[in-house]
């Protein structure tokens, strides 16, 4: 007999998972945005959630990061009870958020704006290769590193957004559109680079992309979402295989 069937209890429970979540209702005011989402994703793991225009997507990376509080359910990260945590709990604990809109500091020097990225790290050393790699992966804040941030072009402020978010060193990745306002080429670059981490590093990545097949070719795992409701679960390659997806949105 298998040693799990002697000791159920201490079978590793599925939440190997890094991120879990459980049924969770969140929305604004009396109005529902996302009901009874429940999904996960695994280290290294790059999962894809996609869904037409007010779906619920920004609403449901928003509710996990802590930004907006939800009504019920249950988020589990690396085996521990995150919900109703701070954004800036959430950050010491290993989560980035890039929204969609570019955030950055738009009075401090694009410098600065990648330091503070690095606020919860105070190994020098550790600031300074993440540094590098971040701006190995987007030569072009290199060129730019003391020009005030709000002085940046959109789409110089989305690589300096997500550059923001690697400085943390996170193991996991929530990305509103992370190609949004980029050229083809550098949205190509910048899903490499994500690529890269989870193989790499062992990142775990939560991504919300318009492109469902700029975001299946990149992900292991998709979760549609509609009107607040998640529909269907597939593996990448499956969902891939189907070639259109008007049917799902
Ligand atoms: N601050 C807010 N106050 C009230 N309603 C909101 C707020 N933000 C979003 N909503 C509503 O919640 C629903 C889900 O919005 P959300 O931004 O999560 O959608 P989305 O899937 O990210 O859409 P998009 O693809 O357009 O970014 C929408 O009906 C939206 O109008
Ligand atoms: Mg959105």
């Amino acid at each position: 007999m298998a040693p799990e069937m002697l000791h159920p209890d201490s079978a590793p429970s599925q939440d190997a998972a890094l991120l879990s979540v459980r049924n969770l209702t969140a929305g604004y005011g009396k109005r529902e945005a996302i009901s009874d989402v429940t999904l996960h994703v695994g280290r290294g793991e790059i999962v894809s959630l996609l869904g037409h225009n007010g779906a619920g997507k920004t609403t449901l990376l928003k509710s996990l990061f802590g930004l907006l509080k939800a009504t019920s359910g249950e988020v589990e990260f690396d085996g521990r009870a995150c919900a109703g945590r701070s954004h800036s709990q959430n950050v010491r604990a290993g989560m980035s958020f890039t929204p969609a809109e570019a955030a950055v500091f738009p009075d401090l020097s694009v410098t600065d704006n990648l330091d503070l990225g690095a606020f919860t790290i105070t190994d020098s050393a550790v600031r300074k290769d993440r540094l590098d790699k971040v701006l190995a992966t987007f030569p072009l804040l290199r060129e730019r590193q003391q020009q005030l941030a709000g002085t940046l072009s959109g789409g110089e402020q989305r690589m300096l957004s997500i550059g923001i978010a690697l400085m943390s060193g996170p193991r996991l990745m929530l990305l509103d559109e992370p190609s949004l306002g980029l050229t083809p080429a550098l949205a190509q670059r910048v899903l490499e680079r994500i690529r890269e981490l989870a193989l790499f590093d062992g990142v775990s990545v939560l991504v919300v992309e318009q492109s469902v097949r700029v975001a299946l070719r990149v992900s292991d795992r998709a979760y549609f979402l509609r009107t607040g409701k998640i529909i269907l679960e597939e593996p990448a390659e499956v969902a891939l295989s189907r070639g259109h997806w008007w049917d799902l949105f």
